[in-house]
């Protein structure tokens, strides 16, 4: 049995005929570039995850990045960013002159550790980035409130978590259910097309509640332009695809729908592998709705089960193998091995297994009982 990692062709054949019907409106129109299409996107998306503001970008990278210069982030500050995830998180720090400072992570959500950023702030330190990993929200909670403690902005980075909540304690009596992206200054979300809502090639997104912020960002992607040949500051060419817009727009009706599938397969992989030595399974913290990006497992031996799975057609992947505080690039801050020991500690033994809204319950059977053959025997 051949089991992909994704399916990507499943998807677009559940929203073709919407995205055939719009693309053709749209080749009529012509507008291609910040055109209707991306306003309506726009529109839905900041509906969708109750902020004010959303603002198309060409990537999550630059949604980060734009988002950390509308925050007037540069040379001699620091941003806090979790020492377990994709490059692209500390890249996009690096890329305005400030320097990301790692800090660990929980070891059973993957997400940053609120006690470990608290011992990461200095007085050179200006935000915090929580990543909200794997489709499970970082605990927003602790982090506002070290923010607020210290005077720090929060630039959420929301890539692999379109649709996750998390419960806020307003007061002793309230508590609102909010979408990752919603919770701090910025959110930034990526739509690479293997994303919970992904496009047909590079896109982003900016989430913002603050009117000024938003203005800023405004120029920000679209070369500081004030009208069509007056500059006003220097700003980048980041903008949104209406062809990615229409995609995105067309897919958004079923993110719920494909969210829940995940959690169901989530669910499945749960129950097969349960009773499995050796093999410890991702942990949903209570706090609000995990949306399975990546169904995570942790196993020793890892290299070889993978090797396993992979000659099985199992399609499994190390999502991460290295950490950031040791990865060569950043070696000129200093970092040594030990100094993370959780993210190290993960890097060497996680293993994700194939999960998609369109796998079934026979594939993720299939997968179980594979994973359970090799970890017997490896
Ligand atoms: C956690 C995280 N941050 C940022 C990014 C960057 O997004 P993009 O590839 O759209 O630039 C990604 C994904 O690629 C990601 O997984």
């Amino acid at each position: 049995m051949r089991i992909p990692f994704i399916d990507l062709p499943g998807q677009y054949r559940q929203s073709k005929k919407v995205i055939e019907h719009e693309l053709n409106r749209l080749f009529g129109r012509g507008d291609f570039i910040l055109g209707e299409s991306v306003k309506d996107f726009e529109r839905s998306f900041a509906s969708y995850i109750h902020s004010p503001y959303a603002l198309g970008v060409n990537s999550g990278t630059d949604a980060l990045f734009l988002g950390l210069l509308s925050l007037e982030i540069g040379r001699g500050d620091e941003v806090i960013v979790p020492a377990y995830t994709y490059i692209a998180s500390a890249f996009a720090v690096t890329y305005t002159g400030a320097r990301p400072v790692f800090a660990d992570i929980d070891e059973d959500t993957f997400n940053i550790d609120p006690h470990t950023i608290e011992r990461a702030v200095t007085k050179r330190t200006k935000a915090i980035m929580p990543v909200h990993l794997y489709g499970q929200a970082a605990d927003m909670g602790p982090i506002r409130v070290i923010a607020r403690k210290h005077g720090l902005r929060i630039i959420e980075d929301t890539a692999q978590a379109h649709g996750a909540t998390y419960r806020i304690t307003e007061n002793r009596l309230q508590r609102t259910e909010k979408k990752t992206g919603s919770m701090g200054d910025i959110g930034a979300f990526s739509f690479y097309p293997t994303k919970n809502l992904g496009a047909f090639g590079d896109a982003g997104l900016i989430a913002t509640s603050n009117g000024q912020l938003y203005k800023k960002l405004r120029k920000l992607r679209d070369y500081g332009r004030i009208s069509k040949y007056v500059h006003g500051s220097v700003g980048f060419n980041s903008r949104l695809d209406s062809v990615q817009a229409v995609f995105l727009n067309a897919k958004l009706r079923h993110l719920d729908a494909w969210n829940q599938k995940r959690v169901n397969v989530a669910g499945m992989y749960n129950k097969y592998l349960g009773d499995i030595s050796g093999v410890r399974l991702p942990r949903a913290a209570g706090y609000g709705k995990h949306v399975y990006h990546i169904y995570a497992i942790r196993v020793s031996n890892r290299d070889k089960v993978l090797e396993g799975l992979v000659a099985a057609g199992v399609s499994a992947a190390v999502h991460y193998p290295v950490p950031l505080h040791l990865q060569p690039v950043y070696k000129n801050l200093g970092y040594r091995r030990g100094d993370l020991p959780v993210a190290e500690r993960v890097c060497r033994d996680v293993l994700c297994l194939p999960i998609h809204p369109h796998i079934t319950e026979k594939q993720v059977a299939y997968i179980a009982q594979t994973l359970k053959r090799l970890v017997k025997n490896v």
